[in-house]
């Protein structure tokens, strides 16, 4: 398979005591994202961390901050998410009625805008909005919290959402139980991003375990 498989490390299984020394190091580790996951407690069933926290992170690294809102209204606070630094958002389908209006307002502080689906939203959910995203984020677990078990009907999903894609310029990242166990199968059915929390801040080597995923 020669198409870039990029993997990007989930700040929610990090150190918290460190945060700026674990940025820098998986930046050093060859992380191609950091992904940043923000929970409101409202839209999840936890809370994790929001824009002042991103922003304070910043300057420790040049690394493509992907921001993943799971919080519900959204609108109101993508800016905050714009100015720390976040070079993706992504909103999920389900926070509120107006996806499309969403989207627009991201890309129109010239970040990419990406949409994320809970395991149980079909891909077809996404058919309206394909020409307003760059990126599309497959929960492989309910969202809410680190270390689930990966749940395998996304590697059809991933498989239904390549064919609708076509040839737009569009990423595919999967979010939750990616394991170098799991990534295997959804590299070989389209996906391009890979999101992995536990699989690599909790592994004794992130260089190591970054390797292990993008190359399963
Ligand atoms: C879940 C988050 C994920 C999570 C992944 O709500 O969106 O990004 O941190 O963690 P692991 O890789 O441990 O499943
Ligand atoms: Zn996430």
């Amino acid at each position: 398979m020669s198409r870039a498989i990029k993997v990007a490390p989930s700040l929610l299984a990090a150190d918290y005591g460190r945060l700026t020394e674990e940025v820098q190091a998986i930046t050093a580790a060859g992380a191609d994202y950091l992904h940043l996951d923000v929970m409101d407690g409202h839209f999840v069933p936890n809370i994790s961390f929001g824009a002042d926290i991103i922003k304070a992170l910043r300057p420790a690294s040049d690394i493509t901050f992907d921001v993943h809102l799971m919080i519900s209204p959204v609108d109101a606070y993508i800016e905050g998410f714009v100015e720390a630094g976040a070079a993706i958002i992504s909103a999920h389908v389900e926070a509120g009625p107006h996806l499309d209006r969403t989207l627009q307002l991201i890309r129109s502080f010239g970040v990419k805008a990406g949409v994320a689906l809970n395991p149980s939203t079909p891909i077809s959910s996404l058919e309206c909005v394909l020409d307003r995203i760059d990126l599309v984020c497959l929960m492989s677990v309910n969202p809410g919290f680190g270390g689930q078990k990966f749940i395998p009907n996304t590697v059809n999903k991933v498989r239904r959402l390549r064919e609708l894609l076509g040839d737009r310029p569009v990423e595919i990242e999967i979010d939750g139980g990616v394991t170098k166990e799991t990534a295997g199968a959804l590299i070989e059915a389209g996906a391009d991003v890979l999101v992995a929390g536990t699989a690599v801040f909790r592994q004794p080597d992130y260089a190591d375990a970054i390797e292990a995923i993008r190359n399963a």
